[in-house]
C-alpha cells in the first residue's frame, strides 16, 4: 500500500491525490483520502483504481492537512469499507496504515467485548480504536500506547479531529520518509509522493514517531529520545509518464529494451574492450576481494528472483563461483547461513519489496556482506546495501516487469564477466562476450520489428485454459519468467518445468488441450530437448518453439515457431524471453485483459 499526508497552507486534496498518483504502483484496488476542517473530519474512499476516487470528490472539499491511501488487500475483501483511511467510533482519529498487525484479532476482541463497533475487516482499524481509547493522555501519548500495543510491521500516520495542525506517524518496518518544503511538511511511504513539491527529505527508522506540525517536526525513537538526523537532498523527481503513443506500458517498456540493455552496459562505460572484461565500481569490490569470494547468494521475489536464476547459471558458467538463489520470503522467518566468504546480492526492481528486504536485514543482523541490484533510485534497499550498482531500467510502470529483468540479467552478466576475468575467463573469451554484448540492442531490435509474427501466435494460444512452458539448463528459468509473464497479463495458468523433468509426472497433462511453448535453442541442450519436444508430439500436444537456430528437423516438429537471432549461450536468455513478453502482451491483449493493472496485483508490494 502506499501513504501520504500533507501539512500546509496549499488545499491539501489535490496534493494527496497527486501523491496518490504516484505511489499506485503499490496498489490499486482501492484508495481514499481524510481531512480535517473545522474540526470537523470527512473521509471519502471508493474501491477500484484512483479514477474512482477522484469522481467522489467535490470541491467545497478545502483542507489544509490531511492523509491519504491507496491499497493492496491483505486482510479484509476490496470493499469500500475495507479502504483507508479509518477512523476510532468516535471519528476524532483517523488512519491511514501500510503493513499487517499481526496480533489485530486479539486486540479487536477485547475491544469489542468493551462495546467498540467495527466499521471493516482490517487489522488497520484497530489502530484507530486504541489511539481514540487513549485519547485522553493527548495524540503523541495515544499513539505511543496503542503502538506499544501492536505487533507487526507498519507505517502508520494519524490525523486528529480537535488538533487541526497535527500529523503523527509511526514506523515499523514499512518505509516512511519526510518531506520538508516552505512553510508544508509531507510524510509518505515513499519521496516520490512529493517530489514534485519538495526534495528536501528525511528517512524514518523503525521504532520512530513523527511528530508534524506546520513550524517543523520531531522524531523520537522508542526510548522516547528525540533524533536529530540529516535532511538529504533528494534526486528523485517526480514523474509525468506518458505511453508515447503505445496503447499500453508494457509495449512501450517491451520495446524500450535495446535502450535500456544499453543503459545497463553504463551506455557502454560498464563494459572494458580492451581488457575483454566489465567495471561496476559500485560494487565496491577490489580485484583481491574477488578470491575472497567463495560463494554468491543472490535474494529477490517474482520476476527479480527468475533473473537470479538466470545469474545463478552465468556466473557459475563464466566465473566458477557456486551461486545460490534464494526466494526472500521463504527465508524470512529461517535462519539463513551468513560467512564472511560469501557474497550476498539482492536483486530488486523497486528496492521496496518487503520480503526482500526482511531477508537482507537478517543477513546484515548476522554480519552478512550484501550488495545491491536495484532499478529506484534512493530506494530502502539502495541505501541499506553496502554497495550496489542500479540497473538503470528508468521506471517501469506496468505492473508486468520486463526492462527491468532485461536489465537485471545484462546486470548479472557484467558481473560475472567481471569476477570471471579475475578467475577462469581468459582475453579472447572476454572480449568475445563484451562484443556480443554491444551487438544485444540491435538483436533484441530485429525481434521487436517482428511483433506481428507473436500477435499471430498468440492468436493461437489465446483459448487455452493452461500452457506449459518448457526448457533445459539455461532455458529453465528463461521458462519460468515467460509463463510468469503470461499468468500475470493473460490470467492463463501458464506453468514452467525444466523440460527434462516432463516425463517424471508433468506429461500426464499433455493432450489436446494442453500447448507447450519450448524454449530450445543451440548448444548443449539442444538435442535432448528435441527429444522432450517429440515426447510432447507423440502425445498430441501442440508445440509453439523459441529457438535461436534454423534447422529443418526442429521447424517439421514444431506446429509454430520463432526464431531469435543467435547469440553467445550467457547473452541468449535477454532474446529468447522477449518473444515470451510479446507473446504474454500480444495473449492478453486479445483476451481484453487490464494489461498495465492487471486484477489482484501490485508492483511493489511492501508486505510480508
Ligand atoms: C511484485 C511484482 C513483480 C515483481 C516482484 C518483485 O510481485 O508484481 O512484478 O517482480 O514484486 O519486485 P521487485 O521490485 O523487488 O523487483
Amino acid at each position: 500500500c502506499g501513504i501520504v499526508g500533507y501539512l500546509g497552507e496549499r488545499d491539501a486534496v489535490p496534493v494527496l491525490m497527486q501523491g496518490l498518483k504516484q505511489l499506485e504502483y503499490r496498489g490499486y484496488d482501492s484508495s481514499g483520502i481524510g481531512i480535517v476542517h473545522r474540526k470537523k473530519v470527512k473521509v471519502i474512499k471508493e474501491k477500484g483504481k484512483l479514477a474512482m476516487l477522484e469522481k467522489q470528490l467535490t470541491d467545497n472539499l478545502t483542507a489544509k492537512i490531511g492523509i491519504a491511501h491507496t491499497r493492496w488487500a491483505t486482510h479484509g475483501g476490496v470493499t469500500q469499507e475495507n479502504a483507508h483511511p479509518h477512523t476510532g467510533p468516535k471519528e476524532e482519529v483517523i488512519v491511514v496504515h501500510n503493513g499487517i498487525i499481526d496480533n489485530y484479532a486479539g486486540l479487536k476482541e477485547k475491544l469489542i467485548a468493551e462495546g467498540n463497533v467495527f466499521k471493516s475487516e482490517t487489522d488497520s482499524e484497530v489502530v484507530a480504536h486504541l489511539v481514540e481509547k487513549y485519547l485522553d493522555l493527548g495524540p503523541e501519548q495515544a499513539v505511543s500506547k496503542a503502538i506499544s500495543m501492536i505487533n507487526g510491521t507498519y507505517g502508520l500516520l494519524f490525523l486528529f479531529r480537535d488538533h487541526p495542525d497535527l500529523i503523527i506517524a509511526a514506523r515499523n518496518g514499512s518505509p516512511l520518509v519526510i518531506g520538508i518544503g516552505k512553510d508544508e511538511m509531507f510524510l509518505a511511504s515513499d519521496a516520490m509522493a512529493f517530489a514534485g513539491y519538495t526534495q528536501h527529505a528525511v528517512f524514518v527508522d523503525d521504532g520512530e514517531m513523527v511528530i508534524l506540525n506546520p513550524k517543523g517536526y520531531r522524531i523520537i525513537n522508542s526510548q522516547n529520545l528525540e533524533i536529530d538526523r540529516d535532511v538529504e537532498q533528494l534526486e528523485v523527481a517526480s514523474e509525468n509518464h506518458t505511453k508515447e503513443g503505445y496503447p499500453h506500458y508494457l509495449l512501450k517498456e517491451i520495446h524500450e529494451q535495446p535502450e535500456s540493455v544499453f543503459r545497463a552496459m553504463g551506455r557502454g562505460g560498464r563494459l572494458l574492450p580492451d581488457f575483454g572484461s566489465a567495471l561496476l565500481a559500485g560494487l565496491n569490490l577490489e580485484k583481491r576481494d574477488f578470491f575472497d569470494i567463495k560463494k554468491i547468494h543472490i535474494i529477490a521475489m517474482g520476476t527479480a528472483y527468475y533473473a537470479g536464476e538466470l545469474g545463478k547459471f552465468i556466473i557459475e558458467d563464466l566465473a566458477r563461483i557456486p551461486v545460490e538463489v534464494s526466494d526472500a520470503s521463504e527465508m524470512c522467518g529461517m535462519n539463513p547461513i551468513v560467512d564472511k566468504d560469501t557474497l550476498f546480492v539482492a536483486v530488486s526492481q523497486s528496492g521496496e519489496t518487503r520480503d526482500t528486504i526482511a531477508a537482507i536485514q537478517e543477513i546484515q543482523q548476522k554480519g552478512g556482506r550484501v550488495v545491491g541490484l536495484v532499478n529506484t533510485v534512493g530506494s530502502t534497499l539502495a541505501r541499506m546495501t553496502d554497495g550496489g550498482v542500479y540497473i538503470h531500467a528508468g521506471s517501469e510502470i506496468s505492473v508486468a516487469s520486463t526492462k527491468a529483468f532485461s536489465n537485471q540479467v545484462t546486470v548479472l552478466i557484467l558481473m560475472a564477466l567481471m569476477i570471471g576475468r579475475s578467475r577462469d575467463i581468459s582475453l579472447s573469451r572476454g572480449r568475445e562476450l563484451v562484443a556480443e554484448l554491444k551487438a544485444l540492442p540491435g538483436k533484441i531490435q530485429d525481434i521487436l520489428d517482428r511483433g506481428s509474427e507473436l500477435r499471430n501466435m498468440a492468436e493461437k494460444l489465446k483459448d487455452y485454459q493452461s500452457i506449459l512452458y518448457l526448457g533445459r539448463g539455461i532455458n529453465y528459468p528463461v521458462a519460468l519468467e515467460a509463463a510468469l509473464k503470461m499468468k500475470e497479463v493473460s490470467y492463463i495458468h501458464a506453468e514452467a518445468y525444466s523440460a527434462g523433468s516432463l516425463k517424471h509426472g508433468p506429461l500426464a497433462l499433455i493432450s489436446e488441450e494442453m500447448p507447450s511453448v519450448f524454449i530450445c535453442t543451440s548448444g548443449d541442450y539442444q538435442e535432448k530437448t528435441i527429444s522432450n519436444i517429440q515426447e510432447v508430439k507423440a502425445r498430441g500436444g501442440k508445440v509453439f518453439v523459441i529457438s535461436n537456430y534454423k534447422d529443418s528437423n526442429l521447424e517439421n516438429l514444431a506446429d509454430e515457431i520463432f526464431i531469435v537471432p543467435g547469440s553467445d549461450e550467457a547473452i541468449s536468455p535477454l532474446l529468447t524471453i522477449v518473444p515470451c513478453q510479446l507473446l504474454g502482451y500480444y495473449t492478453a491483449l486479445a483476451l481484453g485483459r487490464d494489461i498495465d493493472q492487471p486484477r489482484n496485483l501490485a508492483k511493489s508490494v511492501t508486505v510480508e
